[in-house]
């Protein structure tokens, strides 16, 4: 029988909490300061060159991960590695996490709103920092019941990626909230985490699982390729603004998605007011009050966007499956300059070129701006 773990570095052992894909969470206790924590640990490969690049990249996130001090973050105190394996102490979390609760209990779309608004605050933060997610999913967005979001696992993501290499060298993990950039290994930046982010505030509007597929290769065609069902379509009655948030999120090209999750975090501000407004105007049981569930295996398939069809339907050639051996490549050779780099911001031209409601927008403002000179002169 296996030894029981009873002391991580300084740590004493209280209890398990989870498991992930990476090792297990604990709930553990700090004797220098007396209080409770969350220990996650991380295994670290056995093989000595990979051991050491990892080990360093494991030190560079964390270290960039305790940076962030932020309501609406998980904090990290510490970070070490314990025979063999690497850790860190975290704030222990009381309450549940979004993924458990959208298939127990399921949100309203109050909550929804409220929950993708804090997230965006959290995500607007660190990404001002200069630090990226890169793995936002219902798994690592905690809730504590009294109305508070946590965001955890920040840069971890970079660890999962040598979890899941494979002797193809390709990419595995959870690839249905990862953004068109992101599943295709090309370079991210906080963009991703907000296409993310979208996926995210999508299903628990909806209840249905937006990009999936039976294999890796279908996910990334319904990712970079299918459009969604915008979120009043498939539940009537939430306020039209969701959808423009919606679809500003979940832009595949980068450049025309929301730039900053600041922003983002604003318009769910007002789509929080409006949906506050119309449950005051109706009764309690109101469409905004209405809980919407997730399916913990399927999807709901009478309301689910074709995007699933569309994929089932797709035999894409093996040679489209993620590029994750030039990923992992870029990852390797990431310097710390580039672990931080902070995109810039997209110009107003190229909007005009690459978004349609943009460029009505413009054409719109110019024709104005001409019959007003026009007036003024005749
Ligand atoms: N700071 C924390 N406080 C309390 N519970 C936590 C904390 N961090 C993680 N957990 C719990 O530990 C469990 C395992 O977390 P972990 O991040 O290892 O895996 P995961 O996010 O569930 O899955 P994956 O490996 O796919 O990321 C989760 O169920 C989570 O609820
Ligand atoms: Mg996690």
């Amino acid at each position: 029988m296996a030894k029981k773990t009873t002391k991580i570095g300084r740590y004493r052992i209280v209890d398990e909490l989870g498991r992930g894909a990476m090792g297990i969470v604990y709930k553990a206790e700090d004797p220098n300061l007396d209080r409770l924590v969350a220990l996650k640990t991380i295994i670290l490969p056995e093989d000595a060159e990979e051991h050491g690049e990892y080990r360093k990249r494991f030190f560079l996130e964390a270290k960039a991960a305790g940076k962030l001090n932020h309501p609406n973050i998980v904090t990290t105190f510490d970070c070490g590695e314990h025979e063999g394996m690497a850790y860190l102490a975290m704030e222990l979390l009381e309450g549940i996490d979004l993924r458990t609760r959208m298939t127990k209990q399921g949100v309203t779309a109050l909550e929804a709103v409220e929950i993708a608004r804090q997230v965006a605050e959290g995500l607007g933060y660190a990404h001002e920092r200069g630090v990226v997610h890169r793995d936002i999913k219902p798994g690592n967005i905690m809730l504590n019941g009294g109305g508070k979001t946590k965001v955890m696992d920040f840069g971890l993501a970079r660890m999962r990626m040598a979890d899941h290499k494979t002797s193809t060298g390709m990419v595995l993990g959870t690839p249905r909230y990862m953004s068109p950039e992101q599943i295709s290994g090309q370079p991210v930046d906080q963009r991703s985490d907000i296409f993310s982010l979208g996926i995210v505030l999508y299903e628990m509007l909806t209840g249905t699982r937006l990009f999936s597929g039976e294999n890796i290769e279908q996910v990334q065609h319904s990712i970079t390729q299918t459009d969604h069902l915008p979120p009043t379509r498939v539940v009537p009655g939430l306020p039209a603004m969701l959808d423009f948030v919606v679809a500003r999120a979940l832009k595949k090209d980068p450049a025309v998605r929301y730039q900053d999750a600041h922003e983002l975090a604003g318009d769910l501000g007002t789509c929080l007011a409006e949906l506050r407004g119309q449950e005051a105007a109706t009764e309690p049981s109101g469409d905004s009050s209405r809980t919407v569930k997730m399916d913990a295996g399927g999807e709901r398939r009478t309301e689910a966007p074709p995007a699933r069809a569309i994929a089932i339907d797709t035999r894409l050639p093996v040679s489209r499956l993620i590029d994750s051996a030039a990923a992992l490549k870029r990852i390797k050779n990431a310097s710390s300059d580039e672990l931080t780099r902070v995109p810039r911001p997209v110009g107003l031209l190229r909007r005009v070129v690459r978004d349609a409601a943009v460029r009505r927008l413009f054409v719109v403002a110019l024709v104005a701006g001409f019959a007003g000179l026009y007036i003024a002169l005749v």
